[in-house]
């Protein structure tokens, strides 16, 4: 990936916050058509062709693209507000 401006999307979980670069394994499209549609039943999904992904690591669970993961995007919680390096 080239440095400079992209799409990403920060799940939190309690304390904890995931963060992904919105672009699907699958076909390299954004996740979600609506704005924040990115979780259904504690799981990431693909609002194209239904990949499901873990919201912890990203790894698809199911879907059109076994054994691939989410792009990271390293967030942290520091009191209470979520930042990026
Ligand atoms: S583009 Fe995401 S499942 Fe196909």
């Amino acid at each position: 990936m080239r440095a400079g401006r992209f799409h990403g999307f920060v799940v939190r979980r309690g304390d904890a916050a995931f963060g992904y670069v919105d672009r699907c394994p699958h076909m390299g499209l954004p996740l979600a058509q609506k704005l924040d549609d990115y979780v259904a039943d504690d799981r990431i999904v693909c609002s194209w062709h239904g990949a499901l992904f873990d919201p912890e690591s990203g790894a698809c669970l199911g879907g059109p693209c076994p054994g691939t993961r989410l792009t990271p995007w390293p967030v942290r919680v520091e009191a209470g507000t979520i930042v990026t390096a």
